[in-house]
């Protein structure tokens, strides 16, 4: 006896059934993923119109809140932990490879290209306890890798990024490029842990859910060079009391040092494309 189709699903195929012919096959095929999932998670809670009316008004703020230098769905997708899915999804590293981690929404291209050993401090009032980092690009083969690009940027101890003061402030992020040795050596402050932008809709997602939105104190590494994929990373402060509640799910054990001592030393390997 054949299946009797209930009016639900009867809906939901017929949904997804008017996207299948886009002219575009991949568009097709996320649209009608979203809208089974869509469809799937009213139907498993039970979502009710005024909760689906409290969503719409949530996301309305969180678009809102959006401008030029704050992008607040990046951080909903951040806290969700859909950023770091994306990265575990797309970005499986080679055995061996230098695991990578969110980007986050303080990047900010074109940081001044330094010497090795330079300092990325470029505020006196910085304060904070110097670090130095240092340690080789290599490949997988543990080969040195000449003219890797490394785009660094961290928090300031006042646990604000610069841009968060003044967007056209360029202190602790600078650019290096390794030399034939595949060495990089920067002098920096210690990072500090510190609260994502919680001002926001995203902000009071967190408190109404009795979450934080703590980080724990991390340096932001973006890696390029000639035939190699691009590795965004950061290398985290192993002793942060934020390692394992990270708001945005990015640490990687493998990414956790030690940044006691004056100096941290961490290898980084990329891998070839
Ligand atoms: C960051 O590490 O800079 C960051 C990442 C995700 C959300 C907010 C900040
Ligand atoms: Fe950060």
């Amino acid at each position: 006896m054949a299946e009797q189709t209930t009016p639900i699903e009867e809906h939901s195929r017929q949904v997804c059934a008017s996207f299948a012919p886009a002219a575009d096959p991949r568009l097709s095929e996320v649209l009608q993923a979203v809208v089974r999932h869509a469809h799937a998670l009213v139907e498993e809670v039970g979502l009710t119109r005024d909760e689906w009316l409290a969503a719409i008004r949530f996301l309305t703020a969180v678009g809102a809140r959006c401008d030029d230098v704050r992008q607040e769905f990046i951080l909903l997708s951040d806290t969700l932990g859909v950023s770091t899915l994306l990265e575990l999804v797309n970005t499986a590293p080679a055995p061996g490879a230098s695991e990578p981690t969110v980007l986050g929404p303080f990047y900010v291209p074109g940081a001044p290209l330094r010497s090795f050993g330079d300092s990325i401090v470029t505020d006196p009032a910085t304060g904070g306890t110097p670090l130095v980092m240092t340690g080789t690009v290599k490949d997988l083969d543990g080969r040195p890798v000449r003219r890797a690009s490394l785009d660094v940027w961290q928090v300031q101890p006042s646990g604000l990024y610069d841009i968060e003061e003044d967007p056209s402030k360029r202190n602790l992020r600078s650019r290096f490029e390794t030399g034939a040795d595949g060495a990089y050596r920067f002098t920096t402050v210690r990072p500090v842990d510190y609260t994502i932008p919680d001002d926001g809709p995203v902000g009071t997602m967190l408190r109404g859910t009795g979450r934080h939105s703590w980080r724990p104190a991390h340096i932001h590494f973006m890696i390029t060079a000639d035939g190699f994929k691009p590795l965004v990373t950061h290398l985290f402060d192993e002793s942060s009391p934020w390692l394992e509640r990270d708001a945005v799910f990015g640490v990687r054990p493998s990414l956790a040092v030690d940044m006691d001592d004056k100096e941290c030393v961490y290898d980084f390997v990329i891998e070839a494309e």
